[in-house]
């Protein structure tokens, strides 16, 4: 049976762990081909490796999201390898770790170089790679999928003030760049997950402990990533042709509203 991706190729962004190398494990599962990509080259590698291992294809690129002249590159590097793109998913972001036993910074302490750096990656990071994915896609004659990952900080106020200033951004522009887009079949949403155990969250074993984040969400567990992982290959297979501007919460119930009772 054919994957729900078959023979797509696929750029993933912040490849090299969490929701990244599980999106390139189960998309290569799913039939794509695989540019995992990272900041981290060795990190982006081994996540090229692991899905050689389970019989997929996949290469390794290093990039910096933040720097457009690496993302460009990064799509010419697909396109030289596999002839063309179908799926760019801008996976990778950060967040300001506290330093360990701190807790997460307000805004009012935020300095400019965090603000710079957030925005530099997380929103700039995703507009690089929406502009050379539709470059791309506009040379090929139309057609392809943009997925981006947002959070519910890009829905409701949720944690760091900056952060979730980054991942609204994302949200609107999903919105807005999928109406622009539309009339080159050119699909654009975002998944928004919740809290996951991952690098990122590292440091919530001072600020948020494992249990509190599993509390934080109605259906009484954190997010894996590869669930996360997974709204990101519905919306970038067929079963969503006719979805674009959506940004899909995977977060336990987290968005749905306020419980009035505990649920069961
Ligand atoms: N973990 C969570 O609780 C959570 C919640 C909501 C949203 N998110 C979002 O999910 C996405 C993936 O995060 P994760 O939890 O898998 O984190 P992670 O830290 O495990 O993985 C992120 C990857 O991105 C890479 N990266 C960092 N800066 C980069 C850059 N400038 N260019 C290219 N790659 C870069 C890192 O090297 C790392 O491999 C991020 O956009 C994050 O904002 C995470």
């Amino acid at each position: 049976m054919d994957g729900l991706i078959q023979g797509k190729i696929a750029i993933i962004t912040g490849a090299g762990s969490g929701v990244g190398r599980a999106a390139a494990l189960l998309f290569a599962q799913h039939g794509a081909k695989i540019v995992a990509s990272d900041v981290d080259a060795a990190a982006a590698q081994a996540t090229a490796d692991a899905v050689r291992a389970e019989g997929g294809t996949a290469i390794a690129q290093a990039c910096n999201v933040a720097v457009a002249a690496e993302v460009d590159a990064l799509v010419a590097v697909a396109v030289e390898n596999f002839g063309r793109l179908d799926i760019m998913y801008n996976n990778a972001g950060i967040t300001i770790q506290p330093q360990p036993g701190q807790k997460l910074k307000r805004f009012i302490d935020a300095t400019d170089h965090d603000i710079d750096k957030l925005f530099g990656v997380n929103v700039f990071g995703v507009m690089n790679g929406c502009r050379a994915a539709i470059r791309q896609f506009e040379a090929q004659g139309g057609g392809g999928v943009i997925v981006n990952t947002a959070s519910v900080a890009g829905l409701i106020g949720y944690g760091g003030v900056v952060y979730g200033a980054t991942k609204g951004a994302i949200t609107t522009l999903t919105r807005a760049l999928a109406l622009e887009l539309a009339g080159q079949n050119i699909r654009v949403n975002s998944v928004c997950p919740a809290g996951m155990p991952t690098k990122f969250t590292a440091f919530s074993t001072s600020d948020m402990a494992v249990a509190s984040m599993a509390a934080a969400h109605p259906l009484g567990r954190a997010i894996e990533p590869a669930e996360c992982a997974a709204g990101a290959l519905f919306l970038a297979s067929s079963l969503a042709a006719n979805i674009t501007g959506v940004n899909l919460p995977v977060d336990g119930g987290l968005t749905a509203g306020i419980p009035l009772r505990k649920p069961g």
